[in-house]
């Protein structure tokens, strides 16, 4: 039987993101998070309202997300419980964070000029994206539960960059998962993943296909044809917000 419980946190396994921004100063704040996905090339942030990151998103709307491997654990850990804020936060004081303006020496991580944004990447982390900020959101808005306020930042990623050891053997735009090994963050602690557990069916057709706009020739024009019409049948308005319904979980169904 199940049991009806209220966990403060419920991070169930999200890869952590080691986001670069650049200060007022021009110098260069890293953050770890784990509240990021992905959709196509557009990508869902969920910051503290109060950290620098998101104050560096909102001036210069530049970021680089550079994904950690399970061999950069001791780095990230060393960056855990430091803000880029001169002034601590109260809440973030309370939980034991200090003030770091240097977070790259802090880490031991090497900063390495991007190619479109003017935040750096991390030359550890295998697979870096550059991105710039589409939108930020409220979120959780009126969630008591909510301890702090946050932001839904959506950005759009402009361009990947991935190491070799990665890449599928004979294409050169698939990343093999077989040889990415992410680090995870799960309920405040750190884990990898195991190897592949059984074949994907989601897997089985060609990875290009989720990529219409990039093929060409006549396969190209029909998807690109099929895209048009999925847009003209389902991108429609979305119905008004949603009263917030009520808080405490009633009895299982
Ligand atoms: C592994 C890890 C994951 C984290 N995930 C998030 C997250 O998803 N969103 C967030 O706002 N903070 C997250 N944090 C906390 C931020 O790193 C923290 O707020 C930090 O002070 C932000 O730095 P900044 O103030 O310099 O931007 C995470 C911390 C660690 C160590």
């Amino acid at each position: 039987m199940h049991e009806t419980i209220e966990p403060a946190i419920l991070y169930t396994g999200t890869p952590v993101v080691l986001i670069s921004t650049l200060n007022e100063d021009g110098a260069a704040n890293l953050a770890p998070m784990s509240s990021a996905w992905q959709l196509g090339w557009s990508c869902l942030l969920g910051l503290d309202a109060s950290s620098k990151t998101l104050q560096n998103l909102r001036n210069t709307r530049e970021c680089v997300l550079n994904f950690a491997s399970i061999d950069m654990v001791e780095a990230v850990d060393r960056l855990a419980l430091l803000t880029g804020s001169r002034r601590v936060p109260l809440h973030k004081t309370f939980l034991g964070y200090r003030s770091e303006p240097d977070k790259f020496a802090a880490a031991g991580l090497t900063p390495q000029p991007s190619i479109l944004v003017k935040p750096p990447r991390v030359k550890e982390c295998k697979l870096q994206m550059e991105a710039r900020v589409v939108s930020i959101a409220p979120f959780a808005k009126g969630d008591s539960r909510m301890a702090i306020p946050v932001r839904a930042v959506e950005a759009r990623i402009l361009r990947v960059h991935a190491d070799p050891c990665l890449r599928v053997e004979d294409h050169p735009n698939r990343i093999d998962p077989d040889k990415w090994r992410p680090l995870m963050m799960s309920f405040r602690r750190f884990y990898g993943l195991s190897d592949g557990l059984y074949p994907s069916r989601l897997a089985e057709g060609a990875e290009e296909l989720y990529a219409p706009g990039a093929r060409g020739g006549l396969r190209g024009v029909a998807s690109k044809a099929i895209v048009r019409a999925a847009s003209a049948r389902y991108d429609v308005r979305e119905p008004p917000e949603l009263a917030p319904g009520p808080e405490t979980a009633g009895e299982d169904v």
